[in-house]
């Protein structure tokens, strides 16, 4: 089958695991990765598939309308799979404005020129990929379903939730044939070190504090990158138009549990005597209006699209490790500049 797939925040973490899984898993496909390359946005980070000849790279922003409406006109796609986005939740409480402007307005931007531009909409589909902290934050018990409702509490969670309500509204709306899916905390190689388990890594081998928010007591739901992006694939191909999606591994972890882990693969990667990377650990300020408790029920795509992931969770943290401890040239290269102010503003506080 071929087809034209606009995939956009392809430069980023996630983005760039999925555009590599397209370009290689369907040769027949042509895939265009729009990126605005923000600092979360990195070209390298698909250096093996660039040259691909089904793959191309067009920088741009999804907020500029007049572009965006003249390159859906253009490329004549027949399928976008959404994934640009500001993506983390410190900065969105620095600068909430910039994910209203992407997240939402982005959002609100493709789908007008996806329905002015798909006249015929068979064969057409719009996949927004989206997050499980639109739910909001769960108490000790209990698991985010399809049917949770919605209760966002920072500027990220609140713009990404109001991003999927836009594409539940041109469904309902215009018709527009979309599919949605709400996944849990991603890990994996590519992923920039402002996130716990990549921040982690680069400071123990520093040998920097790790700062651990509050008292570690906040619960995440940790899924390897690849196994996001397999469902995202099993979304695209068989997810059912005006349906959304849980994608989650079942695996959950209390912060402070996480970073001992990571202190004691670091210690035996690194020849240090064990326990010296914990000692490492400190406790700071916690974040405002932190979520305490992520969980995702991802029964609905196991049952009804037959996806699960792949790996367990250690197996993929040992692969994690390695790839930071082997990559070392691409940290120093995106943690340079305006990250370290950033940085130095977000723990100057704590
Ligand atoms: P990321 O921050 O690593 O990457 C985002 C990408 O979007 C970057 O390449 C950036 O350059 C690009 N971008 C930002 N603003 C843009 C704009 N205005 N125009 C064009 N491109 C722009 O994010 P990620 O962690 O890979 O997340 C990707 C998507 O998946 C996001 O929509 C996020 O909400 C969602 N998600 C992330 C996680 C996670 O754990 N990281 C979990 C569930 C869902
Ligand atoms: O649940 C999915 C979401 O997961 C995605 O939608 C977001 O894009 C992604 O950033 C992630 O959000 P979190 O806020 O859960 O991820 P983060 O890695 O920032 O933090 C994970 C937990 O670790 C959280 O409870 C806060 C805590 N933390 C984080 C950092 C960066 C710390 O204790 N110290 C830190 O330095």
């Amino acid at each position: 089958m071929t087809k034209k797939i606009l995939i956009t925040g392809g430069a980023g973490f996630i983005g760039s695991h999925v555009v590599r899984r397209f370009v290689q898993h369907y040769p027949g496909y042509t895939i265009i990765n729009l990126d605005a390359l923000t600092y979360a946005g990195n070209p390298e980070n698909l250096t093996d598939i660039e040259h691909s000849p089904n793959y191309r790279f067009i920088k741009g922003d999804i907020t500029d309308e007049p572009f965006i409406l003249s390159l859906f006109k253009e490329e004549q796609f027949d399928a976008v799979i959404h994934l640009a986005a500001e993506s983390h939740v410190d900065r969105s409480i620095l600068d909430p404005l910039a994910f209203v402007r992407t997240n939402v307005m982005g959002t609100a931007v493709l789908l007008n020129a996806a329905r002015t531009i798909w006249k015929d909409k068979e064969g057409k589909r719009f996949y927004h990929v989206s997050t499980d902290e639109v739910y909001g934050s769960l108490g000790e018990s209990g698991m985010f379903t399809e049917d949770t409702p919605y209760d966002p509490r920072s500027p990220y969670s609140a713009s990404k939730a109001g991003s999927d309500h836009l594409v539940m509204a041109w469904y309902h709306t215009y018709g527009l044939p979309v599919v949605i899916s709400n996944c849990s905390n991603n890990y994996g190689s590519h992923q920039f070190p402002e996130k716990l388990i990549p921040l982690m890594i680069h400071n123990i081998r520093q040998q920097k504090p790790l700062p651990v928010y509050g008292k570690g007591e906040n619960v995440r739901d940790w899924l390897w990158v690849n196994d996001h992006a397999s469902a995202i694939d099993v979304v695209f191909h068989d997810g059912l138009n005006g349906e959304t999606y849980n994608i989650g591994g079942f695996n959950e972890w209390k912060n402070i549990d996480l970073v001992h882990l990571l202190c004691s693969i670091m210690d035996r990667k690194l020849n240090r005597p064990a326990g010296e990377s914990a000692k490492l650990i400190t406790f700071v300020q916690d974040r405002q209006g932190h979520d305490l408790r992520y969980a995702i029920d991802a029964s609905k795509i196991s049952q009804k699209l037959g996806w699960k992931p792949s790996l367990q969770f250690e197996e993929g943290l040992e692969k994690t490790v390695d790839w930071y401890l082997s990559n070392q040239e691409w940290i120093d290269h995106v943690v340079s500049g305006a990250y370290q102010q950033y940085y130095d503003q977000q723990y100057s506080h704590r």
